[in-house]
């Protein structure tokens, strides 16, 4: 998670070091990212920085003094402004989500009107959960704005309060103008991108990987679409028909949800995945797992793979290129944070396909591991459908918006401080020494070896850990204590 805050601290400007930290990470993707920036603003407490552009924080006066304390939910309004992107049908939060928000106190959830309409949720239904409906700028207007993507830089940024908070993805390091804009305006952010995806007690909050399983079903269903023939086998009176052969490449979050839509349609599926840990989970969804002769692992800690060696990724290209032959459908997912994808699959093993044989390359964004994806397109590379959709999703906007709304909301409904009154929102660093205890197993749950190599991002991550542990942990604790009374 990234909480980005960044104006003047009691110890002068902070720019500086968030954007050390910023330029370390230049044309990266994909997950976390590092930077927190924590200030004396009467909703968290101050703020200091290190020489890498992150250091624990200090208790700010008015906190220490008042316990640790935020802002009741009674005094706060929550903004959902219609997503604006071109195509998107998504919204952030559902009347489900409204009527959680207001369960728990808060003053006002304003929903733009037409919000929920791609994804079939109508403004009754979000009046009836208890909503205000009102305009673009109203949505943007209040304290804390719920989003989908990133808020538009010239367009939305200017909408949002001095000061707000925001809880969107982000993914910073790719979008360094839209993080200025945001630090111009005070606005605190929190990246939904950012969450780090093998603390446990966080998966709740993970939208990445609750879209990337989404993601995974909807290119089956996109594949399926676009082939020709049944995926099942069948024996009929006309003849017999054999089961469509499938190649997943990549086993991660979206590689597992095709896995097992592609086995529920009766599918024979084989994957590859250079991390060893997928083996087992690919093969308790039915699918073979297929190897190379080459042992490297491709594990690179916090959940996320490595880069692999030349030799490696010439081994495994060698047997996609076999399999290219033989597979009527290739879904691809292959993905390591901060690079480009990795492209597995040459213009000459999709000429090789079968007429008729669809590739889905679900690393499209990144630059995709297929050599003829077209980016958001579907195109024909000689007799093969090749799929390059960016926003799956999307294309399923009622279950996406459904889980993202629970993702954030429990996000939003988790922040807190955790000791005196419920109900109030800050975003809790008060307890310097539970960060301290926590830092360094934090450290290692959220990226351990896998960031290593990045010494700036290690530390950040160790502190956004530490950041989840302290808060999640509070509330644990908290809760056990209710659970003894
Ligand atoms: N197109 C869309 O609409 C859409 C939506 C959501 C996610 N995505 C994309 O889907 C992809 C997968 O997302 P995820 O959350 O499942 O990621 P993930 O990190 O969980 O999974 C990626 C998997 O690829 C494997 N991998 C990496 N390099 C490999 C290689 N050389 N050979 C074989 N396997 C390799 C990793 O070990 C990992 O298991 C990402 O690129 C993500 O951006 C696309």
């Amino acid at each position: 998670m990234l909480v980005l805050q960044r104006w003047s601290s009691a110890r002068g400007p902070v720019a500086r070091g968030v954007y050390c930290a910023l330029r370390a990470f230049e044309g990266g993707s994909g997950p976390p990212n590092p930077r927190v920036i924590l200030d004396g603003n009467p909703w968290t407490p101050a703020g200091a920085l290190s020489s890498t552009g992150i250091s624990f924080p200090r208790l700010s006066r008015s906190f220490a003094a008042a316990g640790t304390q935020g802002v009741p939910y009674d005094q706060l309004a929550v903004g959902v402004p219609k997503e604006s992107f071109e195509g998107e049908r998504r919204v952030a939060l559902t009347p489900a989500g409204v009527a959680a928000l207001k369960k728990a106190g808060f003053k006002e959830v304003l929903v733009e009107s037409g919000a929920g309409a791609a994804a079939n949720f109508s403004d009754a239904d979000y009046e009836a959960a208890g909503a205000v409906m009102g305009s673009t700028g109203d949505a943007f207007g209040r304290d804390i704005v719920l989003k989908i993507r990133p808020p538009h830089e010239a367009s939305e940024v200017p909408l949002l309060q001095q000061g707000a908070r925001l809880i969107s993805f982000l993914h910073p390091a790719q979008n360094k103008g839209l993080v200025d804009a945001l630090a111009q305006k005070r606005v605190s952010a929190l990246a939904m991108d950012c969450i780090p995806r093998t603390i446990s007690r966080a998966q709740t909050f993970d939208a990445l990987s609750s879209m990337a399983n989404i993601a995974g079903y909807r290119a089956v269903i996109e594949a399926a679409n676009h082939f020709g023939r049944f995926f099942t086998g069948q024996i009929t009176a006309a003849g017999r028909v054999p089961p469509a052969k499938m190649l997943v490449i990549g086993g991660g979050v979206a590689g597992l949800s095709a896995i097992g839509t592609a086995k529920n349609m009766g599918a024979v599926v084989r994957v590859f995945d250079t991390r060893a840990a997928v083996a087992e989970q690919a093969k308790s969804l039915g699918a073979e797992f297929l190897t190379v002769n080459i042992e490297e692992s491709g594990e690179g800690g916090g959940g996320y793979a490595k880069e692999m060696s030349k030799e490696f990724i010439e081994a495994e290209m060698k047997l996609f290129a076999e399999q290219a032959k033989d597979v009527d459908i290739i879904i691809t997912t292959a993905l390591i944070p901060g690079k480009r994808a990795p492209v597995l699959i040459k213009n000459h093993m999709v000429e090789s396909m079968k007429p008729g044989s669809v590739t889905v390359d679900l690393a499209a964004e990144q630059g995709g591991n297929v050599e003829t994806t077209v980016p958001g397109k579907v195109v024909q590379a000689g007799g093969v459908t090749c799929i390059g959709y960016t926003d799956l999703p999307s294309r399923l906007p009622t279950q996406s918006s459904t889980l993202f709304s629970n993702n954030i909301s429990k996000f939003l409904l988790s922040m807190g401080p955790f000791t005196g009154h419920k109900g109030q929102f800050c975003i809790d660093h008060a307890d310097e020494a539970r960060l301290r205890r926590t830092g360094d197993a934090g450290g290692q749950a959220a990226g351990g070896r896998g960031v290593a190599d990045l010494p700036a991002r290690e530390d950040s991550m160790r502190v956004l850990a530490a950041m989840f542990n302290s808060m999640l942990g509070s509330q644990q604790q908290e809760s056990e204590e209710e659970g003894s009374v």
